[in-house]
């Protein structure tokens, strides 16, 4: 059965990697979220998609150039200002205790394609263990260097690679890089592709699995899981697919 990840959190109908957005995603009954993280300049690991701050708070700035501190100030209620006074963006840490009493999947996007944040791999693993989520926590990043070096941190750990295009050989392509899944962009996903996949034992996980024809579309190949920012309607519509 096609599992469900929550798009940073419920993105469609909450603010964007918000604990708010986490809660309505466990109440929905998704299978697990998703979430971005990036380094502070006092090197904490915050839960935001953007490199700067000027889409989704109040503030404007680049993620790296504040303290934790100082990033919290700042209002990530983003286009939800009608339901919701103030969120905060929250630390990595504060969703891992949050999650870890729960049963809910954690795919931690690793948000280091433009900028090189130092020590992030290991930072992000550390958090991991210490919360016990080895077994529950898939990572990944468009940056698919990245993820082979998070393999050779934590080999129990599995990984996934982010990309927009179709690769080359993407079967041996993922067992170069050590990777247990491939994170499509939905469009390069045919069902031909799916079986592939299987024959190799590769999970698929495609995103952003947002309108209704997608999902039944994905869900009729049996993907593993999908992110889609409406956890709730993917739900329904999983239960209606034969
Ligand atoms: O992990 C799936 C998806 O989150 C990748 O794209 O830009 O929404 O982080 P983006
Ligand atoms: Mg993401």
């Amino acid at each position: 059965m096609t599992k469900i990840f929550a798009h940073r959190g419920s993105a469609g109908t909450h603010p964007e990697n918000t604990m708010i957005a986490f809660y309505e995603a466990e109440r929905v009954g998704a299978d697990g979220i998703e979430l971005d993280v990036q380094l502070t300049k006092d090197g904490q690991i915050v839960v935001i998609h953007d490199e700067t701050i000027d889409r989704t708070t109040d503030g404007t700035g680049w993620v790296k150039d504040f303290t934790y501190r100082e990033l919290k100030q700042f209002n990530a209620v983003y286009k939800f200002v009608d339901q919701y006074d103030v969120c905060r963006i929250p630390l990595l840490e504060e969703v891992l205790a949050w999650i870890h009493p729960t049963s809910l999947l954690l795919n931690i996007e690793l948000k280091n394609g433009l900028i090189a944040y130092e020590g992030l791999e290991q930072k992000v693993i550390d958090m991991i263990r210490h919360y016990g989520l080895e077994e529950r926590t898939v990572l990944s990043s468009f940056n698919h260097n990245s993820m082979l070096f998070c393999h050779h941190l934590a080999p129990n750990i599995e990984t996934g690679l982010l990309y927009m295009e179709p690769l080359y050989d993407p079967w041996k392509y993922v067992r170069v890089m050590k990777a247990k899944g491939l994170h499509p962009y939905h469009r390069t996903v045919t069902e031909s592709f799916l079986h592939q996949a299987r024959h190799h034992g590769i999970a698929i996980r495609p995103f952003t699995i947002n309108k209704e024809s997608l999902m039944k579309k994905m869900f009729a190949y049996e993907v593993d899981a999908i992110f889609t920012d409406y956890p709730r309607l993917a739900k329904e519509i999983l239960k209606k697919t034969p």
